[in-house]
C-alpha cells in the first residue's frame, strides 16, 4: 500500500528508483541492509511478476510481503496479524479432472512453505511490539471474499487462517526460484461481508504495524 511504501521510503538511504513492468522499484539501504521496496498491485499475476522482477533484476535474496487480508480463523480480530506458515491458491480448481481443489495439476507442491527463519523473526517482532498474531496457512485467490459460506468452506477445505489476493503467487514464484519468503498480513475484515472498517483509516493503522514489524526484522534478515 502507498502508506506502507511511504513509511519505508522515509527510513531508507541511498535511494534509487527504477521502473519495470510499469512498477516503480525503490532500491536503497536500511543501516547495512540493501533493500528494494515496491508495491505489487492487486492479484496473483501482479504479485508473481513483481516477485520475479525482484529476484531477476534486483537479485533479491529474501522476499518480505506485507498487506491486508480478510480473517478466516474465528479467533482472529480485525487489526490482528497473520504470519504465513505456508500459502495456497484457493481458486485453483481442476476438480473436473479429479484433482482436489487448490491442487496445481502435475506438480509436486501446491502449498508453498514460508521460510522458518523469516517466520521466527516476524513472530519475534510481533511479540516485541505486543501485537496479536497467529501463524498459519494464507489462502490467495483473485477474489475478495465476502460471505460466511465461503469463509466456512475455506476453513473446512484448506484450514486457512486468512484470505487475500497475492501471497500464494509470491510464494510460488519464490519457491520456483529457491528464494526464502514470508507473508505478513493485517486483518482488515472478517471476509464474511459484515461491516467493513473504514478502509482508508484502517490502512494507515495497518501500515504502521507492518512498518514496525519490518523495522524490527530488518537488522536480522
Ligand atoms: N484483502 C482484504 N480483505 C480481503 C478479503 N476479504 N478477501 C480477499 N482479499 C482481501
Amino acid at each position: 500500500m502507498d502508506e506502507e511504501i511511504n513509511l519505508l521510503l522515509r527510513g531508507m538511504e541511498n535511494k534509487c528508483t527504477e521502473v519495470k513492468c510499469g512498477i516503480p522499484f525503490y532500491s536503497g539501504t536500511f543501516g547495512d541492509r540493501s533493500v528494494v521496496v515496491c508495491k505489487s498491485g492487486v492479484g496473483k499475476v501482479n504479485a508473481a511478476v513483481t516477485t520475479q522482477v525482484l529476484i531477476d533484476t534486483f537479485k533479491a535474496s529474501q522476499v518480505l510481503f506485507t498487506g491486508v487480508a480478510g480473517a478466516l480463523h474465528p479467533e482472529l480480530n480485525i487489526g490482528g496479524i497473520v504470519i504465513s506458515s505456508e500459502c495456497m491458491q484457493h481458486d485453483m480448481d481442476v476438480t473436473p479432472l479429479g484433482f482436489a481443489r487448490g491442487i496445481i495439476p502435475y506438480q509436486e507442491v501446491s502449498s508453498f512453505p514460508a521460510d522458518p527463519e523469516l517466520v521466527r523473526l516476524a513472530q519475534k517482532a510481533c511479540r516485541e511490539l505486543q501485537v496479536q498474531y497467529m501463524t498459519g496457512k494464507v489462502l490467495s485467490g483473485d477474489q475478495f471474499i465476502a460471505s460466511q459460506e465461503t469463509v466456512t468452506r475455506l476453513r473446512e477445505e484448506f484450514d486457512g487462517v486468512c484470505a487475500e489476493m497475492e501471497g500464494a503467487a509470491v510464494a510460488q514464484a519464490c519457491y520456483m526460484n529457491s528464494t526464502p519468503f514470508v507473508i505478513i498480513r493485517s486483518m482488515s475484515d472478517k471476509a464474511d461481508g459484515s461491516a467493513h472498517v473504514n478502509f482508508t483509516e484502517f490502512t494507515v493503522e495497518a501500515s504502521k504495524h507492518s512498518h514496525a514489524i519490518l523495522e524490527h526484522m530488518l537488522p536480522y534478515v
